[in-house]
């Protein structure tokens, strides 16, 4: 009971990794919002953490609208009076190649997994403040946002801007002891039933020959989401931490891996050269490797 008098809101929870870190935390006796738009599904997550000796609300509202994720966060402390932990898990998927994708099929991706996690964030953030809570916000984010990924140019862009958004937010909420910190995920949920099969036993076969996991299970990424949850992670803020399986994973923050100067600034003629000597030669790949 590690979590005990903690209360918690997890969005997108009816399912995948936030039922799993809802329910974790609910064991770890925290009072938990259980929200997803998917109500029926809300409930039956919220009557499981109850039926196990827990205590837990479901709400539906959509976090992708900002009276939405207000609704949610004055759910919750009206319920159970404050809040100390958000995981901004919410997400959707809507792939396609970027020549071809709708603004529709940009914007549903950019309000859930993006600016839900701003709008939850802002209004958790308001109530913590005021209660001088040492909240914790923990933000998912994917793989896709770091390396990029082909077909999910929406998608990538809103899990790259939720890293820029919890690395901005530390550091704004640092003198409140508020921690921000990212988390990248990989377990087998209904949204990885859409990556190709090809792709998915490409990925696996980097890993034969040994015992390792890299594709778990929801519950395999919950106590990550436990441990940033406790007092004790106070000092832990701004990062971007992975877990899959059996794999943890600390991302470095970019740094520049090349810098040059040239007095009076560049031309043509000195980039050409710069370019094809030193610079050139440290030139990264991108793409979604493991
Ligand atoms: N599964 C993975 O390997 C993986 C990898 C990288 C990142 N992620 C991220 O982890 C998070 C959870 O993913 P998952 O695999 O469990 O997916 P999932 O599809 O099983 O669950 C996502 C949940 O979010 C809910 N949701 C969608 N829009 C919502 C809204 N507007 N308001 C409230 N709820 C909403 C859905 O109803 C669903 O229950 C997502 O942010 C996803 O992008 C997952």
């Amino acid at each position: 009971m590690q979590l005990a008098s903690k209360v918690a809101v997890v969005t997108g929870a009816g399912q995948g990794i936030g039922r799993a870190v809802a329910r974790a935390l609910a064991a770890e006796g925290a009072s938990v919002v259980v929200n997803d738009v998917q109500a029926a599904k809300a409930q039956v997550v919220a009557q499981e953490i109850r039926d196990a000796g827990g205590r837990a609300l479901a709400d539906t509202n959509s976090i992708a609208t900002m009276a939405g994720a207000e609704a949610l966060i004055n759910a919750c402390v009206a319920e159970y009076g404050t809040v100390d932990v958000l995981v901004n898990n919410a997400g959707v998927l809507r792939d396609r190649m970027s020549f071809n994708m709708s603004e529709s099929e940009w914007d549903d991706v950019i309000d859930v997994c993006l600016k839900g996690t701003f709008m939850c964030t802002r209004f958790a953030v308001r109530d913590m403040r005021a209660r001088g809570t040492a909240g914790r916000i923990i933000n998912i984010s994917s793989r896709s946002g770091l390396r990029g990924n082909v077909g999910q140019a929406n998608y990538a862009a809103a899990k790259a801007g939720v890293l820029g958004f919890t690395r901005t937010v530390s550091q704004e909420l640092a003198k409140y002891g508020i921690t921000v910190n990212a988390v990248v995920p990989r377990a087998v949920t209904d949204m990885t039933d859409s990556i190709p099969e090809n792709v998915k036993k490409a990925k696996d076969a980097s890993w034969a020959g040994t015992s390792v996991r890299k594709r778990g299970t929801p519950e395999d990424v919950a106590p990550i989401i436990l441990y940033l949850a406790l007092d004790e992670s106070s000092g832990i803020t701004g990062q971007v931490i992975g877990l899959g399986g059996d794999k943890l994973s600390l991302w470095s923050h970019p740094t520049e891996v090349a810098e040059a100067f040239v007095f009076g600034g560049w031309n043509l003629e000195t980039l050409r050269t710069l370019f094809k000597t030193s610079v050139g030669y440290q030139l990264q790949s991108v793409g979604n490797k493991d």
